[in-house]
């Protein structure tokens, strides 16, 4: 790759709609908070922390992230956290980010809910003052737990409402078909949230289709899992739907072997509204742009399909029409320019 090129990626105007925050935790962090709280953890240092970090699916994986995120106790410690990725977003150039929380991570350990999501809105609020970025937040339920605690968690989030744009649907998938949350996601689009869903990661098509169908949401988180049937492709085609691409999380929890297996480009190339993204940054090796970077090396992306990747996260962020506008245009000035 030429230094052009990596220069010209980490300016590209960009969104992020995949970024669960608690997976933007680094190591540090999470030992100065475990150490401003009081919080005991099972490793004795940062160093071998890191080295627990390696994943051979998606449960390995949150074992380790639920664990990270028990240092996470005051309203300050959800800003500082979010903080620290607007910042890394910024040099990443983005320009539009929607992270993803975890409440009843935070709620089953007794941290009140209105906790969490003050202190994420104040950083949000810092970022769009300080920054430029815009900030919104996506409550997310967690799948391997009941519809009944994801619909308690949305009604916890009723006063709070304002300061979220949409629910998700994350954690453990195979086994928790998107189907087990109809009724909390139909509660949510009465509520006029938007309404997203990881499937197709480690799930099989169907789950994709269930999304789309049961839930009716307006992306798929993932969704790598869609080339694997034929109808599905012209449906996510036909409809212009986003996909939420994670790269490196999809190597580091062997969702494929390597990049050079990903089918990101072939799914561009039919025309699939794909989106690069970092999920969880902190624990699989990089932020956007070293997504962008490593996907581009490893596929032989071209400018046209970086600036395409770049567009389809503009078009596909939950922003209004005029927001959406400059953005574009934004988009076209740097191109033009670069
Ligand atoms: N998949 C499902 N749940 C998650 C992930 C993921 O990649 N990251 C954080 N929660
Ligand atoms: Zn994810």
């Amino acid at each position: 790759m030429s230094s052009d090129l990596a220069e010209f990626i980490r300016g590209l105007p960009k969104a992020e709609l995949h970024i669960h925050i608690e997976g933007s935790l680094e190591p540090e962090l999470i030992f100065a908070l475990a150490s401003r709280n009081g919080v005991q953890l099972a490793y004795p240092s940062v160093e071998a922390l890191r080295a627990a970090y390696a994943f051979t699916n998606l449960q390995s994986f949150l074992d380790i992230y639920y664990a990270g995120a028990s240092v996470l106790i005051t309203e300050q410690d959800f800003f500082d956290m979010a903080w620290a990725y607007f910042e890394r977003a910024h040099a990443d150039s983005v320009i539009h980010a929607e992270l993803f929380f975890d409440p009843q991570t935070h709620t089953e350990r007794g941290i009140d809910i209105g906790v969490v999501i003050r202190g994420l809105k104040r950083a949000c609020d810092a970022a769009e003052a300080k920054l430029g970025i815009r900030a919104r937040l996506i409550l997310c339920f967690l799948r391997h737990l009941s519809e009944d605690e994801a619909i308690a968690t949305l009604n916890a989030a009723k006063p709070y409402l304002a300061d979220i744009i949409g629910v998700g649907l994350d954690s453990s998938e195979v086994g928790h078909p998107p189907e087990k949350f109809a009724r909390v996601f139909a509660m949510a689009r009465e509520l006029g949230l938007h309404v997203v869903a990881h499937a197709g990661e480690e799930g099989p098509p169907e789950y994709i289709w269930s999304a789309l169908d049961v839930l009716q949401v307006e992306r798929i988180d993932h969704g790598v899992r869609s080339l694997q049937d034929e109808r599905l492709m012209q449906r996510l085609i036909a409809s212009g739907m986003a996909l939420t691409v994670c790269p490196l999380s999809n190597i580091k929890l062997c969702v494929f072997q390597q990049l050079g297996e990903h089918n990101l480009r072939r799914m561009l190339e039919r025309g699939v509204r794909v989106t690069i993204n970092s999920d969880d940054p902190a624990y699989f090796g990089g932020y956007i742009h070293q997504n962008y970077l490593e996907t581009a090396a490893a596929l032989e992306l071209g400018r046209d399909q970086l600036i395409q990747l770049a567009r389809n996260s503009l078009e596909a962020a939950f922003t209004s029409a005029a927001e959406r506008r400059a953005d574009l245009a934004r988009l076209a000035t740097y191109c033009t320019k670069a």
